[in-house]
Parts: C-alpha cells; structure tokens; sequence
C-alpha cells in the first residue's frame, strides 16, 4: 500500500501558470524514489507539497489514504516526514549528538556511528564536520525518527561523486533496512541510478522512466 499518495495535485504560484498539472504517483515505503526534470520545472515545489509545506491549488496529498489536510500539515510534517536538504540545515551551534537527540529518545550515538561519525565527531560542533558528514547527520537523524517518509532535496548537490555514493548507500540502507520511503530531487543521472523509481518532471507532468 502507498504510504505517500499525489492525487491529481496542481499547483501554480501565479495565475494561469500551471508548475505541476495534475500529478498522480503513489510512494511506498522500502523504495528509493528519485525526481528529475530541469532546473526551474517544479521539482522543490512538488517536494513542500509532499512535505506538507504548502497545499495544492487543486488535488490532495494522501498520507496512508487519507489527505495530509485532515490531521493538519503541522502533524504531518512532525509525525511522517524527515527532510534532508542541500544545505545539511543542522541546528548549527550543537553536536551531532545533540541534534539526533532532538528527534528521538533512542541512542543517538548508535544511528551516528551507523552512518559512519567516530564518537569524538559526534561530540564536535557541526560546523566542524565537512559536507559530507554534516549530511551524515541529517541522515542519522531521519533514521533515528519513528517517521516513514525521507524527502531530500539535492542530498548530494554540495557533495563529490564518491561522497555522494556512500551517501545514497546510506538512503539504500534507510529504504531497505528501515522501510522508509525515500524521495529523493536531484539532477545527477549517478543518483537516479540508485532509485528503484526513475521519475521525471517536465513541463508540469510526472513521468515514470522504468
Ligand atoms: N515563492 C515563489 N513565488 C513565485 N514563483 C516561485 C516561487 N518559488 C518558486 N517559484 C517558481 O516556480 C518554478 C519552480 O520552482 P522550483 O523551485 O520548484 O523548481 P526546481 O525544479 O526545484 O528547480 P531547481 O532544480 O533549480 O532547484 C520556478 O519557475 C520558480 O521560479
Ligand atoms: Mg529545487
């Protein structure tokens, strides 16, 4: 069954200028989903409507059958969905620690070492860590939290191409050994190779590539 549902959503910022025209996919958990489509096509924007950020002009977002507006986009985002962005978006003036503990009561330490931090990195400042570890966390933080849905928003953008490999081993790991729905908007035809899901936006429409 899908956990995550666009159900003939559209959306536009301005009048009569559609940036996604009736999408319709279903997400399920245990599979990497990766969006891409040219810059500017409406790939962050399809994101925040997942995300419950924003709402659809028309159309819902269905969490496990049921629109996200029911429960209320705050209780959506808290309760089912973990963001990983470009940018890490860490709290950045605690450890890595800290900021896992921020969404679980489980042991921080365990899901950092798990993504590879030593515990001396878990107990430095973020700002201290590179790109790649900081994005580590963020992913350690998803797995930490009870949430069953990860949408990334150019996780590897910031990265090189073997940091970008180990990181989407890790979204494997959270797909395969966690069963989280992983949605993943890049531009890299390397990531897409990871999907289980090849998605293309283009001129408003959502495609399947396989
Ligand atoms: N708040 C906003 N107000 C008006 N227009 C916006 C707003 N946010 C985005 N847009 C426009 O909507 C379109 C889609 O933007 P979006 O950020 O979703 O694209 P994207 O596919 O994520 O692009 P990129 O790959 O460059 O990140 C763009 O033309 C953008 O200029
Ligand atoms: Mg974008």
């Amino acid at each position: 069954m899908a956990v995550l549902e666009l159900c003939h959503v559209s959306y536009e910022y301005k009048k009569d200028q559609k940036i996604l025209d009736d999408l319709q996919e279903m997400f399920e958990r245990g599979k990497i989903y990766v969006i891409l489509g040219p810059s500017g096509c409406g790939k962050t924007t399809a994101l925040s409507l997942l995300g419950g950020l924003d709402v659809p002009k028309q159309g819902a977002v269905l969490f496990e059958g049921e629109d996200i507006q029911k429960k209320g986009l705050e209780y959506h985002r808290r309760s089912n969905i973990s963001f990983v962005f470009q940018n890490y978006n860490l709290i950045d003036y605690m450890t890595p620690e800290e900021n896992v503990k921020l969404t679980t009561r489980k042991d921080a330490i365990l899901f950092l070492e798990k993504v590879g931090l030593t515990r001396e990195e878990c107990r430095r400042n973020v700002q201290m860590l590179s790109g790649g570890q900081q994005q580590r966390v963020a992913i350690a933080r998803a797995l930490a939290s009870d949430n069953p849905v990860i949408l990334a928003d150019e996780p590897t953008g910031n990265l090189d191409e073997d940091t970008a490999m180990e990181i989407m081993a890790l979204f494997r790991e959270a797909a395969k050994a966690y069963q989280k729905c992983v949605i993943i908007v890049s531009h890299s035809g390397e990531v897409a190779k990871q999907a289980d899901t090849v998605l293309v936006l283009r001129q408003g429409k959502l495609k399947r590539e396989n």
